[in-house]
Parts: structure tokens; sequence; C-alpha cells
């Protein structure tokens, strides 16, 4: 399933698991990061789950393989090393800290951890017999890592 288009939708067709790695160099480094089908994933292992989602930051582009996982109000999630966006890994939502409206008279009011909704698109991560598959998701709901596969980005890209 390689495909030579650089821009890939994975929403347009159906998708086959790929394998990327060996379990025993996803276990080690707790971390993958490649292309499936033209599409740049990373794919993180943590407490004895494997996940996967774009590698490209939904916020700016950022590389979130090289980000810390952190613990946000008991969600695993990765931080992006640029502007600290905290994406969890089990769903791809990203998490910001809000005002809880029960404490608005407060001075300051308490904040809370609070989901914008999924932001970067998640992907299919197992693992079979010693080795790591992935497949992308062709999930018709636009997230919004999707902009760097998009044609407007490829437009952006190749002007400049
Ligand atoms: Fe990831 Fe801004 S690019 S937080």
């Amino acid at each position: 399933a390689v495909s030579a288009a650089p821009f890939p939708d994975p929403r347009s067709s159906a998708q086959e698991a790929v394998q990327v790695c060996t379990e025993a160099h996803l276990r080690k480094e707790g971390r993958w990061s490649g292309q499936v089908d033209g599409r740049d994933v990373v794919v993180f292992h943590h407490q004895g789950g494997s996940y996967c989602m774009d590698r490209i930051c939904h916020h700016a582009g950022g590389p979130l393989q090289d980000g810390d996982i952190e613990d946000i109000a008991g969600h695993a999630c990765i931080v992006c090393p640029w502007h600290k966006i905290k994406i969890t890994l089990a769903s791809g939502e990203s998490l910001y800290r809000a005002i809880d409206p029960a404490t608005i008279k407060q001075r300051p009011p308490k904040t809370r951890w609070t989901s914008k909704g999924v932001k970067q698109r998640m992907h299919t991560a197992e693992i079979r017999n010693g080795n790591v598959y992935v497949t992308l998701s062709n999930n018709e709901q636009k997230v919004d890592s999707d902009y760097y596969y998009s044609e407007e980005y490829k437009k952006l890209v190749s002007s400049s």
C-alpha cells in the first residue's frame, strides 16, 4: 500500500495495516515516527498502550515526535515542544485550562482542564507477532491536523 501522492488524504480510500517497526524498537524508544502511505505519523508506547496520531501538530505544524508525555488531569498527553499544547494520546483531543464557571466570582477564579475536541487525527496502532502495524484513519470527519495534507497547504508550500 505505497502511495506516490505527497499529500494523501486517507479519508478517500480503505486503508490497510502497514508494518512500521518492531515491538522491541517501540518498547525501547517509546515512540516511532515516519510515513505511512505518505502521511506523517507518530506511534507512542506509553504504560502498555500503543497510540498513533498525525505527527505534525494541528496548531502550527510542530514536531509531536519530540514532545514529552505528561499526565494532565488523568489523561496521558503528548505536549507539543513548540507551544506546549497538550493532546491526549487516547483520542487526539486538545486540552486547555478554562475558567471553572462555578468559581467565576472568586479572585482569581479556578481553572480546570477542558477539551477543545479532537484536533489531531488518530490512526490505529497494533502490535502483532513482535511487530507494530499502523492503519491510517479514513474517518470522514475532518480534523484540524488534516490541514497539513490539504491542497491549500500544498499550494502554500509550493509557492514559498
Ligand atoms: Fe504545536 Fe503550536 S505547533 S503547540
